[in-house]
């Protein structure tokens, strides 16, 4: 069965899914399609892509960014994949092109779904057919309760302010016997919680805070998350 179907089955009553380009959907009206990360994802590319990057800043090599991924693809035995706020695959496009699995990729900017596209496109010719990409909001998914077996979210969670907001979406949306991996950049040295710092002051993201206290404020919001932290990265994973 191919993707668009098998997405029309999990949408919500009164949502249309339009195609907006090749390979491309969006469940937002035309006058609010674009978003303050079209004009970044060149840069976003470019700079978050670039391994030395991650490694002085965050401490992660991206191989480590891409394990995470494979990790949370293996957790799923039969069931779709969502990936809420995919980006440009910068890190994830090999993984996901070689997947055999149902997966959904949401991002709310198109300037990243079209590198997301375009280097699925690199790897496997086409997007393949057991993968979608949509434009939505994370915070407002267009998807009935119970829809996904595995949801991943990377890099996302240090991005809002309201943790519980962002979570009880995906929890809405993940199956009873599901999984949730997420990662966020955290303030756990010196030079993380520097940098994070800056990046809240130019409102590039919401959050400098520790592993430890991201994970508090993941249970917090009702949720317990298993935690490991490499570097100033910290990955939460949830099963049941
Ligand atoms: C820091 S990037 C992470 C991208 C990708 N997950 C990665 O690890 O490279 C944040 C992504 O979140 C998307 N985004 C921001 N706000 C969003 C929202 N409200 N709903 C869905 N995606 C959003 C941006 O367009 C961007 O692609």
């Amino acid at each position: 069965m191919s993707m668009y179907k098998t997405v029309k089955d999990i949408l919500l009553d009164d949502i249309q899914l339009e195609k907006v380009e090749p390979d491309i959907y969006s469940v937002i009206p035309k006058e609010a399609r674009s978003h303050h990360y079209d004009k970044a994802a060149k840069f976003y590319d470019w700079v978050i892509g670039n391994r030395f990057y991650n490694r002085i800043i965050w401490g992660n090599w991206p191989s480590q960014y891409e394990a995470f991924c494979k990790q949370a693809l293996a957790s799923n035995h039969g069931g779709i994949v969502l990936d809420a706020g995919c980006g440009s695959l910068v890190f994830t496009a090999k993984t996901y092109a070689n997947s055999k699995h149902p997966i959904v990729l949401l991002d709310r900017s198109l300037g990243m779904l079209r590198r997301a596209r375009n280097r699925l496109i690199q790897h496997a010719g086409i997007v393949p057919k057991n993968i979608i990409l949509i434009q939505a909001d994370i915070l407002n998914m267009p998807f009935l309760q119970d829809s996904f077996l595995t949801i991943q979210s990377f890099g996302m969670l240090h991005l809002f302010e309201n943790t519980k907001v962002i979570l009880s979406d995906l929890i809405r949306v993940k199956a009873d016997d599901g999984c949730i991996f997420l990662s966020s950049l955290a303030a756990n040295n010196n030079l993380g919680h520097w940098y994070l710092q800056f990046l809240k002051k130019q409102n590039e993201v919401a959050l400098c805070q520790s592993s430890e206290l991201l994970q508090q404020r993941l249970a917090e919001s009702g949720v317990e998350f298993d935690a490991h932290t490499i570097g100033n990265m910290a990955y939460f994973v949830h099963c049941k």
